[in-house]
């Protein structure tokens, strides 16, 4: 297809090339796109090349919102975490949960276990019992070819744990699996796991081509595929706020504490029961998780994609939290496979994600799971909090406004103003533009009187 919007060799052009290609054949005013596309480029040219080294065909950088939730104590140490989100209310909310439990003892972690997984999937056509009998010869093969890959994560404390054989012939003629657990220490872990995956899927075959039981046996083996999986439903941590239910305080509308804990266990209990209450429960969760993860340069959709796999774990969507409130005691804590590093990747190549550690008292990858799940579990808090007491749209609204105002080019006065105007109002876009058309029309009515 010969088009004006389609072209070859697009990736050798320099960026300025590409904007003005762009800009040419997809926008009506081709010269202010090329301004505002280049005026975020960084100023500094070096850290401009780092950000382009992270991805290609890159024109511009697409700037978000970089914040920061204050007064979080984590296992008795206090935190200011930083979260990076587009959404209004999300940080205000964290800070927010992170200040009630500031003063009801913190937020608690425990990591539950570390471990990570890869796979190497392939067909096998031969016996089974003969690729059974013969596992623990190749098991030792596996190993002892991939010493050079491992030497420097052993000498970390990690490397490679069980290696399991899995026959799935039952699913797919001919399909069995490598089912290989991994302990990647302070990094994730996603190259090492996959370099050592390739690695065995190259013993795989040799051993059937070159072991003496597997004669003839080449032809038989057939590598599918072989890359870690983003599912670590053993790589999980735990954080935890509980208090005794009259610490709790006071709730708007006259709510006591009691009713407070007893309703908001009901509302875990239904995000439990029903899918579609699950699916929002936990995108509040993750609005938090998200944030961080992203901050601290590591991968938000493998944490995503793990999360939702996990929520489903029993057989249907449930939510990542639990609530318990029993012998006067209100507990509340969210268990969540957090697979991120704290060395290598994005986290020590990204300058704000290098910033964001050292915020954060450049922690090790437990420290980090338990910040993460903290600020995922005060998110959850924050949110239900809201919805079984004044609804949610109080909150958002307040921080909408802001954006409607924001978009309006209001001034410092016009703010002020519509603050205190909108503040037991229905606010929508709208009612926000007709009051400050109305109060601009006055102020340059006053002006030509
Ligand atoms: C909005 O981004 C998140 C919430 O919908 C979460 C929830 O309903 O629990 C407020």
């Amino acid at each position: 297809m010969k088009d004006q919007k389609t072209i070859s060799g697009f990736s050798k052009l320099s960026k300025r090339g590409k904007i003005k290609w762009i800009a040419k054949n997809f926008f009506t005013d081709p010269e202010g796109v090329k301004n505002e596309l280049v005026s975020y480029w960084h100023n500094n040219e070096d850290q401009q090349k780092i950000l382009d080294g992270f991805s290609e065909n890159t024109i511009s950088n697409y700037p978000m919102p970089y914040g920061v939730a204050p007064n979080f104590v984590i296992n008795n140490k206090p935190y200011c975490v930083p979260m990076v989100i587009e959404e209004s209310s999300v940080v205000a909310a964290a800070s927010s949960a992170a200040k009630f439990w500031m003063s009801r003892g913190g937020f608690k972690t425990e990591i539950l276990n570390t471990k990570k997984v890869g796979q190497v999937h392939f067909k096998w056509e031969g016996e089974k019992d003969k690729l059974f009998s013969n596992f623990s010869t190749l098991k030792a093969k596996l190993i002892n070819d991939s010493k050079s890959l491992t030497k420097n994560m052993e000498e970390r404390g990690g490397g490679i744990g069980e290696i399991e054989l899995i026959d799935f012939t039952d699913k797919e003629e001919n399909y069995y699996q490598l089912k290989v657990s991994f302990e990647t220490c302070d990094s994730m872990g996603a190259n090492f796991i996959n370099s050592i995956l390739e690695q065995f899927a190259l013993t795989l075959k040799n051993f059937c081509i070159k072991e003496k039981s597997f004669e003839g046996a080449e032809k038989e083996v057939k590598i599918i595929m072989s890359i870690l999986s983003n599912y670590t439903p053993e790589c999980v941590v735990r954080a935890t706020v509980s208090c005794n239910i009259d610490k709790l305080g006071k709730f708007p509308n006259g709510m006591s504490s009691e009713e407070f804990a007893h309703k908001f266990e009901t509302a875990i209990n239904i995000a439990h029961i029903d899918p579609y209450r699950a699916t929002t429960h936990n995108k509040g969760i993750f609005n938090g998780i998200d944030s961080v993860v992203i901050a601290t340069g590591n991968d938000f959709r493998a944490i995503e994609a793990c999360g939702h796999t996990y929520a489903s774990k029993d057989g249907s969507y449930k939510s990542l939290s639990h609530c318990e409130v029993k012998d006067d005691e209100f507990k509340f804590w969210l268990d969540i496979p957090l697979a991120i590093g704290t060395v290598g990747g994005l986290t020590s190549l990204h300058p704000i994600a290098k910033r964001s550690l050292e915020l954060l008292g450049s922690p090790n990858a437990e420290e980090l799971m338990g910040i993460i799940a903290a600020t995922g579990l005060a998110q959850n808090f924050a949110a239900v909090r809201s919805l079984i007491t004044v609804g949610i749209q109080q909150g958002h609204m307040k921080m909408h406004l802001l954006n409607i105002l924001n978009h309006l080019q209001a001034t410092e006065l016009e703010i002020k103003s519509a603050v205190e105007f909108f503040n037991n109002k229905v606010i929508s876009f709208s009612s926000v533009r007709d009051f400050i058309k109305k109060k601009r029309s006055k102020a340059s009515k006053m002006v030509t009187d």
